[in-house]
């Protein structure tokens, strides 16, 4: 076949030979398979959310697939901030730019400590403010919070002169995309990443008349399929209404191609997959690739710029 079309993408200045990664999450706590993320198709990875401390997380089971997606309540398990830094320094030193360290503090003042910590490093790459896990018990989900995500970033661009995303979580009414989307243009984020799980929704097991997981009596983050047109209506309202300097992360219900092709073209520079990431591996990178390059060939596009942020209404 063809594939003279073009995956790279950019984002704050980075460039990536192709816009697939993986998601905050899945696969990705260890070296080992942040290694086989970067020695994949994708064009660079993401490291599993940070605490300045390691985190056990929930209790098992605390995941699950279904039929068109998955349940999670992970709860941020972790090998500490150190860990993650050590490994986005070596690939920094070793050329590679494609890299973002993620950090999700489990209070706002956890957070600014992990912040003032990068900014004293010599790391000089993109890190993702992770406000939206729904899964640490007892703590909300800082996104839903407009005068705390005001407040944090408010905080964190006092002393932070570097590279900073935020991972936000699903929003469901146009209300709140103005409203958030008026705090986020206050700052000067390198980009949005949208969206997380959809919080809390709970898969039930009628043979057993149980719940599925073990952690919040059942309650999880959905992701998957499932997902797929929140993300995209995330994506396309972001897009509509963020500065053009802030760049878009789309995330969330993407297993092939055609997934990919309607996250751009509601506006993603990059796009992260998660759910699907995990039992397929590293290997997905390739196919979802092949996937978008026939697609985009047989439309004609050689780029993604051709057609990102092109999504057309009736
Ligand atoms: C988790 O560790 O609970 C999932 C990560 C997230 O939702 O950010």
């Amino acid at each position: 076949m063809q594939t003279k079309v073009s995956l790279q993408s950019e984002l704050a200045g980075i460039h990536f030979d192709n816009l697939m990664m993986n998601a905050a999450g899945v696969r990705c706590s260890s070296v080992v398979d942040l290694n086989k993320i970067m020695v994949s198709s994708a064009g660079g990875a993401i490291t599993k959310s940070a605490t300045i401390e390691p985190r056990e997380g929930n209790e098992s089971p605390r995941m699950q697939g279904l039929p068109l997606g998955s349940i999670n309540s992970m709860g941020l398990p972790n090998h500490g901030f150190d860990y993650y830094l050590d490994y986005v320094m070596k690939q920094q030193e070793a050329g590679n730019n494609n890299i973002i360290m993620s950090i999700a503090g489990t209070s706002i003042d956890e957070n600014i400590e992990m912040l003032h910590r990068l900014q004293a490093s010599d790391f000089d790459g993109l890190v993702e403010l992770n406000l939206s896990c729904p899964n640490v018990k007892g703590k909300p989900q800082v996104g839903y919070d407009f005068d705390a995500v005001d407040q944090v970033l408010t905080e964190a661009f006092s002393f932070y002169n570097k590279r900073l995303g935020i991972k936000l979580p699903p929003y469901f009414d146009l209300t709140q995309f103005d409203q958030i989307a008026a705090v986020l243009n206050k700052f000067p984020l390198a980009y949005v990443n949208s969206i997380n799980s959809i919080g809390n929704g709970l898969v039930i097991d009628p043979e057993t008349e149980a719940v599925i997981i073990k952690p919040k009596g059942g309650f999880g983050g959905i992701g998957g399929e499932y997902v797929k047109p929140t993300a995209l209506a995330n994506v396309r309202a972001f897009r509509l209404r963020l500065n053009p300097e802030i760049g878009i992360i789309g995330t969330g219900g993407i297993k092939s191609g055609m997934d990919v092709f309607e996250h751009v073209l509601c506006g993603a520079d990059l796009v992260q997959i998660g759910t699907a990431f995990g039992p397929e591996g590293p290997a997905i990178f390739e196919r979802i690739s092949r996937e978008l390059e026939e697609i985009m060939d047989q439309k004609g596009y050689k780029s993604l710029d051709e057609f990102r942020g092109k999504l057309k209404t009736l």
